[in-house]
């Protein structure tokens, strides 16, 4: 099995499909070619983390799995008793039927992934079936398609949800390719999509974290976290931003919807290469400098704008929507929002969360650039 490019593959279609395909086609150059990660050090933390990420987004289950009555509410409901209920049921004739344990459930939760109809929970039937059709889509099969591997996640995360210890497999080294064969230096990764630095450039985080050496202080400095948290408590902290507030930072400030953009193999390699980071930023005393942006677009990379402002296809909100300001503000106008960001704030918008250093950071002529750019956006 090539897990990996199953999971680079079908997450990739997946995107498509949701429609949250947004950030890929600008900012990503290429995402046809499937994507590989090592997986080690996936351990069972990291697969209950990607399940839970899996189950509240691309595998949309929260879709029907929540309070409106479509579905059981597993994440609210006490699985703990319900799944031995399920098992015990004598309407239940599936591969499970007469077993009990943490194995058999999860024999129970695969098989409602990948045939639902093989058991269908009372009063939660196809109308006119009397419970013998199940609504749920097979989720190993398109739209959704989920590979063997991201399902195990998912059970994972529900057998864990459950109080029991997963019984499934972790992914290991023998499910990914030794060398793919395009033939590039002997399975040497894609470098745009594999590289830590690279993701965190696409995604924006060094808007707001001092990463890339941005130096920005908006969100906490993750210099040295792999000795604050492990693996897991880094991807969730990436995922469900919220679960756990940084002492001495606001929630609701980092977006929740990494789970949704980011791919799952980009998710890994950013947890590790964060766990990898050193206690300090490398020192920047050698007077080395960024160079000159030359074009609008090499600005707003250089500078993080699309991680707050919806610009170059990133669709971030953290920052008012910019198309159309040239109707609005003069070019004046806009040149004192980007420098003295708190002198007038946006409707809605809080003051201190734009940077407000760009002044002592940005080239005349990057300047210049980017308000003839934004007084040329179309709405
Ligand atoms: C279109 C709606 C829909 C979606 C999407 C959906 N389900 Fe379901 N699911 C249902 C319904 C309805 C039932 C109850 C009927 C049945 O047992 O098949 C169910 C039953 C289940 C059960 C058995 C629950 C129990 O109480 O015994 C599990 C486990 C499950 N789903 C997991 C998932 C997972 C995991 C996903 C996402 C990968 C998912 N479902 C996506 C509608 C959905
Ligand atoms: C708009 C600003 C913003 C962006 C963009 C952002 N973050 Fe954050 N991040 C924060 C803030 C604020 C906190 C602290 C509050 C919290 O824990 O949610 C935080 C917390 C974190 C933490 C937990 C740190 C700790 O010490 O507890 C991690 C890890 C993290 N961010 C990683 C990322 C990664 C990776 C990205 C890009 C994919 C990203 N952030 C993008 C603002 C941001
Ligand atoms: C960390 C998030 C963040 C970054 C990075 C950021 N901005 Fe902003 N920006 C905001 C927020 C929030 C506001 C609204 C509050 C305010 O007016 O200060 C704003 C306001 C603005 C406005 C005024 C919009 C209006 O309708 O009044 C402009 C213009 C602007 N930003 C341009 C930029 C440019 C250009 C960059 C990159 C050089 C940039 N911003 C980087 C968060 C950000």
């Amino acid at each position: 099995m090539n897990f990996l490019r199953v999971i680079g593959f079908s997450v990739v279609m997946l995107l498509a499909f949701m429609g949250i395909s947004h950030l890929l086609p600008q900012v990503v150059p290429d995402t046809s070619e499937p994507v590989e990660v090592s997986t080690d050090g996936l351990d069972m933390d990291g697969m209950i983390a990607l399940g839970e990420t899996i189950y509240k987004g691309k595998g949309t289950c929260t879709l029907c799995h929540n309070g409106m009555g479509r579905a059981p509410d597993t994440l609210e409901m006490d699985m703990a008793a319900t799944f031995p209920e399920r098992l015990a049921d004598p309407r239940y004739t599936g591969v499970a039927a007469g077993k009990e344990g943490a194995k058999a459930i999860e024999d129970y939760i695969l098989e409602s992934m990948k045939d639902p109809s093989a058991y269908v929970v009372a009063g939660f039937g196809k109308k006119g079936t009397n419970d013998t059709e199940s609504p749920m889509p097979v989720v190993d099969k398109a739209p959704i398609e989920l590979s063997a591997v991201e399902m195990n996640a998912v059970t994972a995360f529900l057998q864990d949800l459950a109080g029991l210890e997963p019984t499934v497999p972790l992914p290991s080294a023998e499910d990914t390719p030794v060398s793919d064969d395009s033939g590039d230096g002997g399975g040497e990764p894609a470098p745009l999509l594999t590289s830590g630095e690279n993701i965190i450039g696409e995604y924006g985080c060094a808007a707001c974290h001092d990463l890339n050496g941005s130096g920005a202080d908006i969100g906490p400095s993750l210099y040295g976290i792999g000795k604050r948290m492990d693996r897991a408590g880094v991807i969730e902290s990436i995922i469900a931003p919220n679960a756990v507030i940084a002492d001495g930072f606001d929630a609701d400030v980092m977006p929740a919807d990494f789970g949704e953009s980011l791919r799952g193999s980009e998710l890994l390699v950013l947890a590790d290469y964060l766990m990898s980071l050193p206690d300090t930023p490398p020192a920047t005393d050698d007077g080395e400098e960024e160079p000159l942006a030359t074009t609008a677009l090499e600005v707003i990379d250089k500078f993080g704008c699309a991680g707050c402002h919806d610009l170059d296809g990133s669709e971030a909100d953290v920052g008012p929507k910019l198309n159309g300001i040239g109707k609005r503000m003069s070019a004046d106008q806009i040149k004192t929002a980007i420098l003295n960001p708190n002198d007038t704030i946006a409707d809605g918008f809080e003051a201190d969360m734009m940077p407000d250093d760009f002044a002592d950071q940005m080239d005349d002529s990057e300047l210049s650039l980017i308000v003839d750019y934004l007084m040329n956006l179309p709405e």
